[in-house]
């Protein structure tokens, strides 16, 4: 059976986190989308509001999971069992970002990291800017799932 890990801070969980996630889980048997901590970081969800936000948005897909996982991702993949940690590419910046994760986490453990090349139509798509554009009152709603819509609509805090 092939696992795949599949974690950001999904801060907020956007469709082309989505498209990733749906993509990942036709190449694996299960996936698992783990919802980084890192307590140095300033989150507008939660981690546990934004697991469960993630698990409404990926209802449709049987095979996916969502945990909050705290430390060190290989730790993580490696209590799992994971064949595979698994990213999204939108383009050469985030693969020259994602290749020293890449290369650490396999240093650290043997694990590999398959890229995944998401839908071009969704390239522009990115958490920062969901929050910056919502943050002036901007529809979000063919951003991102409608639950996440309607979270980030709901206050500043979730
Ligand atoms: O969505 P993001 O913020 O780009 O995701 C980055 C994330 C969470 C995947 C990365 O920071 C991570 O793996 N954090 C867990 C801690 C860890 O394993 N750090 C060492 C990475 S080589």
């Amino acid at each position: 059976m092939s696992l795949a890990i599949l974690p950001g801070s999904f801060d907020p969980f956007t469709l082309g986190h989505l498209d990733i996630a749906r993509r990942a889980a036709k190449v694996f048997d299960e996936v698992i989308i783990a919802v980084a901590v890192n307590p140095a970081k300033k989150y507008r969800f939660m981690p546990e509001a934004r697991r469960d936000l993630i698990a409404q948005a990926v209802a449709e897909l049987p095979t996916v999971r969502v945990e909050v996982a705290s430390g060190l991702l290989v730790d993580f993949a490696q209590e799992q069992g994971a064949t595979a940690i698994v990213k999204g590419l939108r383009g050469g910046s985030d693969f020259d970002a994602e290749s020293p994760m890449a290369l650490m986490n396999r240093h650290m453990t043997g694990i590999e990291t398959m890229f995944i090349v998401g839908d071009q139509a969704l390239a522009h798509i990115s958490s920062s800017l969901v929050k910056d554009i919502a943050s002036y009152g901007r529809d979000i709603s063919d951003l991102v799932p409608a639950a996440v819509a309607a979270a980030m609509q709901a206050g500043p805090t979730s």
